[in-house]
């Protein structure tokens, strides 16, 4: 097992920056997932681990060693990819065995390596098959099973789980999460896939056009993002936003949107409220935390009109008009909104996050809140 360190580095193609300037450790037996949109560097990180992408500045280490300069087969890595990269002609057995030979892995230690990873992904009934007599899900079984046999000190898996469908996205998920709990190798993980970041990463890197937005638990991010692309990236439905400004001071201060659409501030904020009055800022709130009602203590109410209701068994999601802006709520089904209904929408201010507008960056005592709330 070994540790992934990421010292400063970057990759630059030509005149084009794909990874700025990345600080990153991985512990050793972490199980880390890379997430963020399309092109946003997370294959090429990846790739610089595994030694097959230079790397343009900085050091990466593997354990203590730096890396920059060694082989791709002197890592001691094994990656797992998209496609499954099976070979037609043999079976099962020998293209788990493959690698090994190749490597010059006495016989029997190959038997040994290929008939315990076969049953810690279950694969024995299939050792026989050729590939083209497997399904999507088995094949990458094989893909994995593949790495396994390695016994390598982290693996490398680049949105293993696309080529599948929905249901066995899931089951396989599981067992990818099952496998690591049980071999303890250090995973680094490369998905666009939200849902999959939070289910599988015991912490997750949200990447965003080369940079680094935030690196934390899948709870910290979803509590305390620290800015306003990882608030809106992780959590499904996303996080409405509503632009606003500070109105007022102390006890009074209140966030005042577009056509009088206005909230409480927060009494973590009223202290600074005066110091901020007329600051661009962004409210975010997530569709979960909203509900039909009444304003509690320490929450806030507006209006909204419902436009399309969803139901969906035990919750409904509402798509609202708040002030000629679109929010989202998810509520109990129970309340059978119709739409055209005008439903009164209450939000506890301690699920009230508020970013910078100009930098997207949450504000400096939301910061110092995520920093006590989540100790490094
Ligand atoms: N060999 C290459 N030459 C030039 N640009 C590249 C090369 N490989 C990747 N890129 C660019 O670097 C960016 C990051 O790519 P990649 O790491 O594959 O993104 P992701 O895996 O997050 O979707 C993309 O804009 C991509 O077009
Ligand atoms: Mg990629």
């Amino acid at each position: 097992m070994a540790t992934v360190t990421f010292d400063h580095v970057n990759k630059i193609y030509g005149d084009f920056h794909a990874v700025k300037d990345l600080n990153l450790e991985i512990g050793d037996g972490e199980f880390m997932v890379l997430v963020g949109p399309s092109g946003c560097g997370k294959t090429t990180s990846l790739r610089m681990i595994a030694g097959l992408e230079e790397i343009s500045d900085g050091t990466l280490r593997i354990g203590d060693r730096v890396v920059n300069d060694v082989p791709p087969k002197d890592r001691d890595i094994a990656m797992v990819f998209q496609s499954y990269a099976l070979y037609p002609h043999m079976s099962v057995r020998e293209n788990l065995a493959f690698g090994l030979k190749l490597r010059k892995v006495p016989k029997p230690e190959i038997e040994r390596r290929v008939n315990e990873a076969a049953e810690t992904i279950q694969l024995q009934k299939l050792l026989d098959r050729k590939p083209k007599e497997l399904s999507g899900g088995q094949r990458q079984r094989v893909a994995l099973g593949r790495a396994i046999v390695r016994e390598p000190a982290v693996f490398l898996m680049d949105e293993p789980l696309s080529n599948l469908d929905a249901k066995l996205r899931v089951q396989t998920r599981a067992e990818i999460a099952r496998l690591h709990q049980r071999l303890k190798t250090t995973v680094v993980y490369v998905t666009h896939d939200q849902v999959e970041a939070m289910t599988m990463g015991s912490r997750i890197a949200v990447m965003n056009e080369g940079l680094l937005m935030q690196v934390g638990t899948p709870q910290a991010l979803y509590d305390t993002p620290l800015n306003r692309f990882v608030a809106g990236f992780i959590g499904s439905p996303s996080m409405n936003f509503v632009d606003v400004t500070v109105d007022g001071s102390g006890d009074t201060a209140r966030l005042v949107g577009p056509s009088d659409w206005a909230l409480p501030t927060p009494q973590r904020l009223r202290g600074i409220a005066g110091d901020i009055a007329g600051k661009k800022l962004v409210a975010g709130f997530r569709p979960e935390h909203l509900d039909i009602g009444e304003a509690e203590p320490d929450s806030g109410t507006f209006r909204a009109r419902a436009d399309v209701v969803e139901y969906l068994g035990n919750e409904e999601l509402l798509h609202l008009n708040a002030a000629n802006q679109d929010v989202v709520a998810i509520v109990d089904s129970e309340h059978r909104v119709k739409p055209g209904d005008i439903v009164n929408l209450s939000l506890p201010l301690s699920k009230l996050h508020l970013f910078d507008s100009e930098t997207g960056e949450a504000l400096t005592t939301e910061r110092a809140n995520a920093a006590e709330a989540v100790p490094a």
